[in-house]
């Protein structure tokens, strides 16, 4: 088959994108695949090589190629990509709507707040007067925890609201739920065994992709009850926002083994670090295992 790797994009993740894309690009070429791989930066030339592609991997973090556009061109054009559909990926990438639909569904996330970039400095003061800290100040579309800040003040809250709108005109203030970090793959409609998240810092970006700090570890430290407790606490999250194919929740347990969602990756990391192949290979799968049954779930 003739299949295409989508990777790099213009999101703020586009670094993350180049390296997941390059290892599905040698997992999809090592099984005897053609591949063509496609930076989307270029959409004319974008366009050109769709028309001769049997299928199409999307490995775009964030922006228009985890968002719902890209999928939705592809359903247009009628050329199977992995992964979830426009409205799920739409949904997905917005923090805010996400956790709208958790709620609805019954399922377990932090209070929030948002404040945009349109309100007056008054509109702005009263409305983050109501938070209770300490909080997690979020751009409301941003993935791999850019422009993600905690406050523990009002001075600090402003500071991280400013920040955060660099990213985006709508910023989501969460309630910092106290508690151990995890992260748990779905593939095939299936959960993979939770990855537990260690970070001395705030996890954010620099504790992911630059000091590194952060480490993962697969098998957790969770027991049996507690890691099927959040696997089927994963999966309702994964089908209240209609995804398929594969996908990523993060999640906190805290101290009475509550699962509060954090939120929903659609396109997860798939560099020699991330944590999908982790736990797909505490499962027994292999990194070729896993982008070959996303390829074969590839539809539109
Ligand atoms: N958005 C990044 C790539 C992840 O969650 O894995
Ligand atoms: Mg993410």
């Amino acid at each position: 088959m003739r299949i295409g790797v989508l990777l790099g994009g213009d999101s703020s993740e586009r670094e993350v994108s180049l390296k997941s894309g390059k290892c599905i690009a040698d997992a999809i070429e090592s099984m005897g695949h053609e591949v063509m791989s496609i930076d989307p930066r270029h959409i004319d030339i974008t366009l050109q090589g769709f028309f001769n592609l049997d299928k199409v991997f999307i490995a775009l973090h964030g922006g228009m190629g985890e968002g719902g556009h890209l999928q939705a061109l592809l359903d247009l054009l009628k050329i199977p990509y992995t992964g979830s559909g426009m409205l799920a990926s739409a949904l997905s990438l917005n923090k805010l709507k996400t956790k709208e639909v958790w709620r609805s569904a019954n399922l377990k996330t932090a209070d929030w707040l948002t404040v945009n970039k349109n309100m007056s400095a008054k509109e702005l003061e009263a409305m983050l007067s109501q938070v209770i800290f300490p909080v997690v100040v979020k751009p409301l579309t941003q993935g791999c925890s850019i422009g993600i800040t905690k406050a523990e003040n009002k001075a600090q809250l402003f500071e991280s609201v400013i920040n955060a709108f660099e990213y985006d005109d709508t910023v989501l203030v969460e309630a910092f739920i106290i508690g151990r970090e995890y992260t748990c793959a779905v593939l095939g409609g299936k959960p993979l065994p939770a990855v537990q998240i260690k970070s001395e810092a705030f996890f954010d970006f620099d504790a992911k992709f630059g000091s590194q700090s952060a480490t993962y570890h697969c098998p957790s430290d969770l027991t049996i009850e507690q890691q099927k407790h959040m696997q089927s606490i994963t999966l309702q999250a994964y089908e209240a926002l209609g995804c398929r194919g594969w996908g990523r929740v993060d999640v906190i347990l805290d101290e009475n083994d509550e699962v509060y969602l954090i939120e929903m990756n659609t396109v997860p990391g798939m560099t020699t670090r991330s944590v999908f192949p982790m736990a797909a290979k505490e499962s027994g799968l292999s990194f070729n295992d896993v982008v070959g049954s996303i390829l074969d779930s590839a539809c539109f």
